[in-house]
Parts: structure tokens; C-alpha cells; sequence
């Protein structure tokens, strides 16, 4: 039997497979079986990966005690109906599909033993993921997800808001990015160059504030010199009305997350 099985093997699925064939988590790529139906696409994770790959989620139901459901929302009702059947009281069901509860889950998958949801994002394909997890296990799941990046444990009532901040973030994220590039180019550096240092400088600012922990107004009070470009800059940043939009932007994600809820 193998240890670990995917229903469905595409961007996400490809990002936890990775992370777990690779970090510490303990499994070899003959442990695992992932259920594609894009054939293209399950050939290409088989020879990327060496893992078992199969078009029937069948055989990942019948084969594995941990399953990751990684199919789009509305592919989950077709695998439920395929797959659901098949696992047993002895297996964990791990979704990472955005907006569905686990009492969805519960009744879609009834026979099913355990049962976590995950709310993973995009960076999870860069080993910098941002997981968090809920319902049963939820600390074993965190634990193994913390390959992909980071993984905490967070009750499901929190998970409109965490699908708007973390699962959404990257998107918003990259919209502060584009606008620093843009920035950029409007003092007149040039496309690529204003790309590379709006990037650099945010992927290392934000290592920087992890790894030392640092509280956000005292290094932003920090990195202004009293009549400095830093501080000239953020007086014009600090009048405008952006961290309103930013909280109305992370309010109208978590208002659609609470509608797809379900
Ligand atoms: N992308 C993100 O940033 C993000 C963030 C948080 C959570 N999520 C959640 O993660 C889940 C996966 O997202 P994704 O971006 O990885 O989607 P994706 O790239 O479209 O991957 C889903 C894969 O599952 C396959 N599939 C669907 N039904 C199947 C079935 N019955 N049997 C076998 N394979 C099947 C799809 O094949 P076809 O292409 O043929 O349909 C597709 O290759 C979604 O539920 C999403 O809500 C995504």
C-alpha cells in the first residue's frame, strides 16, 4: 500500500509532491501515487517525479491511507462520487480546495476516517508556501505540510480570512510589485532592471523581517532617516488612503470566500 496518494495532480499537487519528496518528511517517490486525468500532464509528473500516476482516482482510494484532494471545487463532487466510497475508516483525507468546509467534505466524503482541510498558496511551488490547517490531525497535517514552506494550525471559522490573506496574497503581492516596477520605470530605469530591484528588494526585506523578527513600525521607523529619501517617501505613502484599500481589498476576498463557502 502505498503511504501517500493525490486526487488530482496539477499546480498545487505538483508544489506538495515536490516539497515532500524532497524535504524531511519521509517519503521516497515509491510511496506515492497521484491521480491525473490529464494524460500529458500525469506523464510529465511521472517522469519528473518517478511517482506512480494513474487516471482513475480509484486506484488512489483503494492504494493509499493519506489522500490529497487537489482537484478544482467543482471537480470534487465527481471525485467524491468516483472515489469516496472506497475510503475506508482507516484513511485521512487532507483538502486543499479553497472554500470547502469540512461538513461539505464531511458529507461528500461519509466513510472516510479523518478529516483535515488546508488552505495552501501558490509559493507552496517555491518551497515557500504559507499552509494553514484545520480539523482532525490538524497539528500532524501542519507538521508535514511545514515542508512546503510554513504551516500553522488555525480554527476553520478563520479560514474566509485566511483564504484572503494568504491564499489570495500572492496575487496582491505581485500588484504591489508590478506597481514598485512601474514606479521604476516612470524615474527611468528600464523594464528589466526596475523589475529585478522591485523583486530583490521585497523578497530580501521580506527574509529580512522573518528571520529577525523585527516589529514592522519600528523597522519602518528605522529605515527613515529624519529628512531622507526613505522618510520623503513614505510621507507621501503614509497620506494616501493605501492601507485602507489594502484592508478593503482582503475584505472583499474574505466576503467571496464566505459566498463560494460550501
Ligand atoms: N492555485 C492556488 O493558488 C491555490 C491556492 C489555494 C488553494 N488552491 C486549491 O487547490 C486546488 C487545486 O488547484 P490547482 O491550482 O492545483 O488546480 P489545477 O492546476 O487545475 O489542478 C487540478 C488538476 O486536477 C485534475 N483533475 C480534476 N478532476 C480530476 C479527476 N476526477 N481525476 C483526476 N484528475 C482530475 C485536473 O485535470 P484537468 O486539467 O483535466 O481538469 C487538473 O490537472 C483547488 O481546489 C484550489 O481551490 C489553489
Amino acid at each position: 500500500m502505498k503511504k501517500l496518494g493525490f486526487f488530482g495532480g496539477g499546480k498545487m499537487a505538483e508544489g506538495i509532491l515536490s516539497a515532500l519528496l524532497s524535504g524531511d518528511a519521509g517519503f521516497a517517490p515509491g510511496d506515492v501515487i497521484v491521480a491525473e486525468r490529464d494524460a500529458a500532464r500525469a506523464a510529465y509528473l511521472a517522469g519528473r517525479y518517478a511517482v506512480e500516476t494513474t487516471g482513475d482516482v480509484r486506484d488512489v482510494a483503494r492504494g493509499c491511507r493519506l489522500v490529497i484532494l487537489a482537484v478544482r471545487p467543482q471537480d470534487v463532487a465527481q471525485v467524491a462520487a468516483d472515489a469516496g466510497g472506497l475510503l475506508g475508516a482507516g484513511s485521512t483525507l487532507v483538502s486543499i480546495v479553497a472554500g470547502k468546509r469540512l461538513d461539505t467534505l464531511k458529507e461528500l466524503f461519509p466513510g472516510v476516517g479523518k478529516l483535515a482541510r488546508v488552505m495552501p498558496n501558490l509559493a507552496v511551488r517555491a518551497g515557500a508556501g504559507m499552509c494553514v490547517a484545520c480539523g482532525d490531525d490538524a497539528d500532524a497535517v501542519a507538521k508535514l505540510l511545514s515542508a512546503t514552506g510554513a504551516a500553522i494550525v488555525l480554527d476553520e471559522k478563520h479560514f474566509d480570512a485566511v483564504t484572503a490573506l494568504s491564499g489570495s496574497g500572492p496575487a496582491y503581492f505581485a500588484y504591489m510589485l508590478e506597481a514598485m516596477a512601474e514606479g521604476g520605470e516612470a524615474i527611468g530605469l528600464d523594464k528589466e532592471a526596475a523589475r529585478l530591484l522591485a523583486l530583490q528588494t521585497m523578497f530580501g526585506t521580506a527574509k529580512y523581517l522573518r528571520e529577525s523578527g523585527a516589529e514592522l513600525g519600528a523597522f519602518i521607523a528605522g529605515v527613515c532617516t529624519k529628512g531622507g529619501t526613505t522618510a520623503a517617501g513614505m510621507e507621501k505613502l503614509d497620506a494616501s488612503d493605501f492601507k485602507a484599500v489594502v484592508a478593503d481589498t482582503l475584505a472583499a476576498a474574505a466576503e467571496r470566500s464566505r459566498q463560494l463557502g460550501g
